[in-house]
């Protein structure tokens, strides 16, 4: 049902954890399972030069979190943005279509920790536009 990739980043999961003093931090929750996603960034200069990511979630959740967090991770802050669960679950290989809303928690954490960070820096992101990390609905 899983593959090995999957179940790599399921069984070693990288980039788990916190980050203190982070500078965005965002939480989404999936209202189809109740499961809770939270991210921490380290922006530099554009730059995420850490990211930590911790879950009340399934091991579908925490293996695309794993992979997602090491997409991002020494990438722009754009580029960040435009990740989707599409390109995730294309890294992993896949989910089992019952589990790809679980993949949609990764995407949409990291969207509000950036979303977090602009709002303390003063920045804005088109890509966000629209983007509210308080009425976000998962119906995936
Ligand atoms: Fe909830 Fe997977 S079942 S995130």
């Amino acid at each position: 049902m899983y593959n090995e990739r999957v179940m790599d980043h399921f069984t070693n999961p990288r980039n788990v954890g916190e980050i203190e003093n982070a500078d965005g931090v965002g939480q989404v929750g999936n209202v189809k399972c109740g499961d809770i996603m939270k991210i921490y960034l380290k922006i530099d200069d554009e730059v995420i030069t850490d990211v930590k990511f911790k879950t009340f979630g399934c091991g579908s959740a925490i293996a695309s979190s794993s992979m997602a967090t090491e997409m991002i991770l020494g990438k722009t802050v754009k580029f960040a943005l435009n990740l989707t669960n599409q390109d995730v679950l294309q890294e992993l290989g896949g989910l089992p279509a019952v589990k790809v809303h679980c993949s949609v928690l990764a995407e949409q954490a990291i969207k509000a920790a950036i979303y977090n960070y602009a709002q303390e820096n003063n920045k804005v992101y088109e890509e966000l536009e629209g983007f509210d990390p308080d009425d976000l609905e998962h119906e995936h």
